[in-house]
């Protein structure tokens, strides 16, 4: 890592496949996932910029990654320069589409704001959706890609109509034209992932509570009951005194019930952080039986907003079910020696303070 937050110049071997990350608050271990997440999906996982990993004052970072899969190598690199944006290298050559790389390694990640992910806005569900199906379908990354975009260049549009009073329809057409095949190709995978994602789901959030409870989700989406053409033209008055689009994929979202009750209504904040992590172990599972490829898992501050027993049901529950690696981040050292040893894996911790390597404890144990 060059440049990356805090991070001037560091250097890692993960050899083991749980790692642990600890050091104080605003250390540089959020960072290191970050590192890792922008070598697997070409963002970084907690900042919606690239620009915000740019090390203050300095004009390019840079990433570099040997990872192995099956005792094949490949060599990763990640270059931004300030002004310029990103450059992916897979083993030496640039890639022009960064959907030619998203799934070759794969992630799932939790950070402590996930636990609020039933109580957020739909955003963060869609976020769920499209990091994972992603990971799988590189038509849907790439149909998300464009999807995201003519909808920007709709709204700037409609806001632009808005203040001039005047709507060329005709305009708006041609963008609906285009964004259609893009929103269906979306839906249509949504529909298919989502059904695989609800039945590991299931099994895991049994597994976790114990199987008492009947927590679900469905789909949702306008596209259900109209096809995107349509609900273009039932919501263009609404668009038009708006100023921006009110029909579409971007609406989606996905409704957790309990006993058929709305989940974020009547869970106790026990069952929403075991429906987030089941969420997240159906995640993992879904895109280990699509791609054949065990994703690494990105555990940030696991310990903070999970009591010390869940924490470790969780970390027991993700070594049963995968093979790839484990990356745990924590401020307290003895905490986290206690919850890794306990998984009777080989380990390592590394130990940063300031963006930097401190010290690496390599208590490795076998199983
Ligand atoms: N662009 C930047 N340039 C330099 N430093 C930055 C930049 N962005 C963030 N930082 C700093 O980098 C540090 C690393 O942040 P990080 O989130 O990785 O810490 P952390 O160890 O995970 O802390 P915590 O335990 O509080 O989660 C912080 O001190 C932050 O203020
Ligand atoms: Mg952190």
């Amino acid at each position: 890592m060059t440049q990356f937050r805090n991070h001037g110049l560091s250097r890692f071997d993960f050899p083991t496949r749980v790692v642990g990350i600890v050091g104080p608050n605003g250390s540089g271990k959020t960072t290191v996932l970050d590192a890792l997440h922008f070598i697997s999906v070409g963002k970084g996982l907690t900042a919606a910029t690239d620009l915000a990993y740019l090390m203050d004052g300095e004009d390019f970072f840079r990433l570099e990654c040997v990872a192995q899969q099956e005792g094949v190598e490949k060599k990763i690199v990640i270059k931004y320069r300030k002004g310029k944006g990103k450059v992916l290298e897979v083993d030496d050559s640039r890639l022009t589409k960064l959907v030619e790389h998203v799934g070759s390694f794969p992630v799932v990640s939790m950070i402590p704001q996930d636990i609020d992910l039933i109580l957020s806005g739909s955003r963060e569900r869609r976020r769920v959706m499209d990091l994972t199906f992603s990971q799988i379908d590189r038509e849907y990354f790439e149909s998300l890609v464009h999807y995201r975009k003519l909808m920007r260049q709709r709204n700037a549009f409609l806001k632009k109509a808005l203040k001039t009073g005047v709507v060329n329809w005709e305009l708006l057409k041609t963008y609906d034209r285009r964004i259609k095949p893009h929103a269906d190709i979306i839906y249509a995978a949504r529909n298919e992932y989502c059904g695989e994602l609800l039945r590991h789901f299931k099994f895991f959030y049994s597994d976790i509570s114990g199987g008492s409870e009947k927590v679900e989700f469905t789909y949702l989406s306008q596209l259900h009951d109209a096809a995107y053409g349509d609900l273009s033209v039932r919501f263009s008055e609404k668009d038009r005194v708006m100023g921006r689009s009110h029909g579409g994929i971007h609406k989606d979202d996905l409704d957790f019930t309990l006993l058929n009750r709305k989940l974020r209504d009547v869970a106790s904040q026990g069952q929403l952080k075991s429906t987030v992590l089941a969420l997240k172990l159906a995640s993992h599972k879904l895109i280990r039986n699509r791609t054949g490829i065990d994703p690494a898992f990105l555990l940030d501050d696991l310990f903070d907003r999970l009591d010390m027993d869940r924490a470790s049901n969780f970390l027991h529950t993700v070594k049963e079910h995968t093979t790839g690696q484990i990356f745990i981040t924590d401020t307290n050292l003895e905490r986290l020696t206690g919850a890794i040893s306990s998984m009777n894996e080989k380990f390592s911790i590394f130990s940063i303070r300031k963006g930097r390597v401190d010290d690496m404890i390599d208590e490795q144990k076998t199983r």
